[in-house]
């Protein structure tokens, strides 16, 4: 397969069936559908294994290579309707900023729809062709603005890589196209179930912006590690820049993700305080959320658990409570006192 196809129609094919975690295998056994249909087809790996695994007796391909020799259909456009089918696939996914990044021209999709990459146009497409689709998308998904998450039966977060050339973070997409409410929708991490939709959501933290915090700045005193490093030893966290083994002074940009470097007016007794507790929130959110509000980030630990990095904007709500609860223990020390 050639680089440029590869880049310009997300030609990233799924060789591993890791995807077929049991709970995804029994969602498509109880959709009861005859025919397993992939309107992405690719290398055909997923109807393969639906034939193989699933035993599926019948099966539909379509893609926009004609060199893959499916029947060629435009499936970003719009997917034929198939009775008795269940769409299972792994669609392009292609970003609008990247795409234009790379002068792929790919405004045929992007001007008629509000979405930001091309996997959230298929779904919508997949899901007004079938009631049922389980498809293979970036685990940013559970994040995304996509208008039809009341049709999701469960999502499934895959650590492991079904993909042999790319180590984009995935998750499995069950839709059964039932609208219901979000403490309804089952989210697990590989095989193992960890809470309803509605549940992790209430979780999310959102900054009010009441606080000045300004990030990579030379003038703060506050490091913060976005990402967790791949040792399984050093995890996302917060301390005094003193402590971390990092040359600030040349390395940190506007543009820094990984390390920043902030300003945020705390008292100098009260900093260490401040730090503990910045520390103990976002561990929190980490456990109760399976880790899923935090966004993933490419490759896994030594141990195969998916690394995470802390956005800023998330960093930032996390500061800010930190900072209400130290002011709310002054209040109520202050109100003892009197
Ligand atoms: C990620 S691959 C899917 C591979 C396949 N599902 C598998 O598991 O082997 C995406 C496929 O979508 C095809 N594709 C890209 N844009 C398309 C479009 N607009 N309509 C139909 N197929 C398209 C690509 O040619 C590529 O084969």
């Amino acid at each position: 397969m050639s680089s440029g196809k590869k880049i310009k129609l997300g030609q990233f094919f799924t060789k591993a069936t890791l995807w077929l975690k049991p709970q995804v295998q029994k969602f498509i056994k109880n959709s009861k559908c005859k025919i397993s249909y992939d309107p992405f087809a690719g290398g055909g790996d997923l109807l393969k294994a639906s034939e193989e695994i699933l035993a599926f007796n019948d099966t539909k391909g379509l893609d926009i290579d004609p060199s893959l020799e499916w029947e060629i259909n435009d499936s970003l456009i719009s997917i034929p309707h198939i009775d008795n089918a269940i769409i299972i696939t792994n669609p392009p996914y292609i970003a609008k900023q990247s795409a234009s990044r790379k002068k792929i021209d790919l405004s045929l999709y992007f001007n008629s729809s509000t979405y930001d990459d091309v996997y959230l146009i298929a779904l919508d497409k997949m899901l007004l062709a079938q009631k049922y689709v389980v498809a293979i998308i970036p685990e940013s998904f559970i994040n995304s603005s996509f208008k039809q998450k009341n049709k999701i039966y469960s999502i499934t977060i895959l650590e492991e890589n079904p993909f042999e050339d790319t180590e984009n973070p995935v998750c499995v997409v069950c839709f059964d196209s039932i609208e219901k409410n979000y403490n309804e929708i089952k989210i697990y991490k590989n095989d193992v179930y960890i809470n309803d939709l509605a549940s992790i959501q209430k979780l999310r933290l959102e900054p009010n912006n009441n606080i000045d915090i300004t990030f990579n700045t030379l003038k703060g005193w506050l490091g913060l590690r976005a990402i967790d490093s791949t040792d399984d030893k050093t995890f996302i966290n917060f301390d005094f820049k003193e402590n971390f083994n990092y040359d600030w002074q040349n390395n940190i940009k506007v543009s820094s993700r990984h390390l920043s470097l902030i300003d945020i007016n705390v008292k100098k007794e009260r900093r260490k305080e401040f730090i503990d507790r910045c520390n103990i929130i976002v561990n929190q959110i980490r456990q109760d959320s399976a880790d899923i509000l935090l966004t993933p980030f490419k490759g896994n630990t030594k141990k195969g658990i998916r690394r995470r990095r802390l956005d800023f904007r998330l960093a930032r709500a996390i500061m800010e409570k930190a900072y209400c609860e130290m002011e709310g223990k002054n209040r109520y020390e202050q109100q003892r006192l009197l």
